[in-house]
């Protein structure tokens, strides 16, 4: 499909997200948010987003100037091609929104969702067109990690799932196709797993905020970035890999290391959390340390591409 135009619901940290991506990929860009003040919030975000942009590459004519900001859900997708709605985690909205918005819609544009773990069958059931409905799933920052998780509910189509890929590809982006429609996806359920875990720890006293977020970062993290679980475990086997891998840990498996069942959000607990994360930022802004981050992952994708490169890697 050709998309000249993105329409972008909701303006908050993932929809000033997606407006900065199709804004960085040349598209016009039209966007809707009731918030009060959320027009001048959406540029700022765009604003601080750019210079990340600019590094990893502007496509021609990029310009924030085509960012449109409009005054109701209708004016923002009459003439859209593809609608990325980003409001907020609540199915009721989501659903009340999404039959507001089909009906202002063309009938060939593609509706995705950025809903991190919500069914689509269950809040695309009052859409027109269901069939054009998706789940398009990214991570923050949108305007440069690549992934996108895409899937469709009872109704979708699968050309409607095939040409939102071939649209989030055409933007930079690393489109995975979830084979089945289940609560949180793929990526959320490893995240949320990890997050259970880590508030477990602070609080049994195990560890601070800043010692669990080193144990990540000095470690699995930097592996992470470029091989996932399984890659990483078979080269832990050794010359054997994998089943052998398997061997060695399984009976680690049996041992009651983890807890997984999410611990009571206390006041005790979310203090601990808010004054461990404080302590972290240590008085640096929220805009400040997203440039920070921005400039790091820029450079860990370059420093990939070029390791790839070398090596002959492809995918
Ligand atoms: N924050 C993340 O890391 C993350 C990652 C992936 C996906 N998501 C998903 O993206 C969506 C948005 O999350 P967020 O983190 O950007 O939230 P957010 O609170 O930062 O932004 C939500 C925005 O939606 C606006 N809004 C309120 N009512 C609305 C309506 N009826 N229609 C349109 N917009 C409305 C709000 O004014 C706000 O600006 C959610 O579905 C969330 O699950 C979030």
């Amino acid at each position: 499909m050709q998309v000249k135009q993105f329409a972008a619901l909701g303006a908050g940290v993932i929809g000033s997200g997606w407006v900065a991506r199709a804004l960085g990929a040349g598209l016009d860009v039209t966007a809707w948010d009731p918030a009060p003040g959320a027009e001048a919030q959406l540029r700022a975000n765009v604003a601080n987003a750019w210079p990340a942009l600019e590094r990893v590459g502007l496509a021609k004519g990029a310009s924030q100037d085509r960012l449109r900001v409009v005054a109701s859900v209708e004016a923002c997708v009459a003439d859209a091609d593809f609608i990325q709605e980003s409001a907020p985690e609540r199915e009721e909205l989501k659903l009340a929104l999404h039959e507001r918005v089909s009906r202002a819609a063309k009938p060939d544009a593609i509706i995705a969702s950025s809903t991190s773990g919500l069914l689509p069958s269950d809040f695309y059931a009052r859409a027109v067109n269901p069939q054009r409905c998706v789940v398009g799933h990214p991570f923050n920052p949108v305007y440069l990690l690549p992934l996108v998780e895409v899937l469709g509910g009872e109704q979708t189509s699968g050309e409607a799932i095939d040409a939102a890929i071939g649209f989030y590809a055409s933007i930079g982006m690393r489109p995975l196709r979830v084979r089945k429609e289940v609560p949180g996806f793929v990526a959320d359920r490893l995240l949320e797993a990890l997050w259970r875990e880590a508030l477990h720890l602070v609080n049994d006293g195990v560890a601070t905020t800043g010692e669990i977020d080193d144990a990540i970062r000095y470690g699995a993290g930097i592996r992470w970035s470029f091989m996932g679980s399984f890659l990483t475990y078979t080269l832990a086997g050794g010359e054997a890999g994998m089943r052998h891998f398997m061997q060695q840990f399984g009976p680690a498996l049996e041992l009651p290391w983890t807890k997984l069942v999410a611990p009571k959000l206390t006041d005790g607990l979310i203090d601990r959390v808010v004054d461990g994360t404080s302590r972290q930022t240590n008085g640096r802004s929220i805009k400040a340390l997203e440039r920070y981050r921005d400039d790091c992952i820029a450079s860990v994708i370059e420093a990939i591409a070029q390791a790839k490169a070398r090596h002959g890697i492809e995918d």
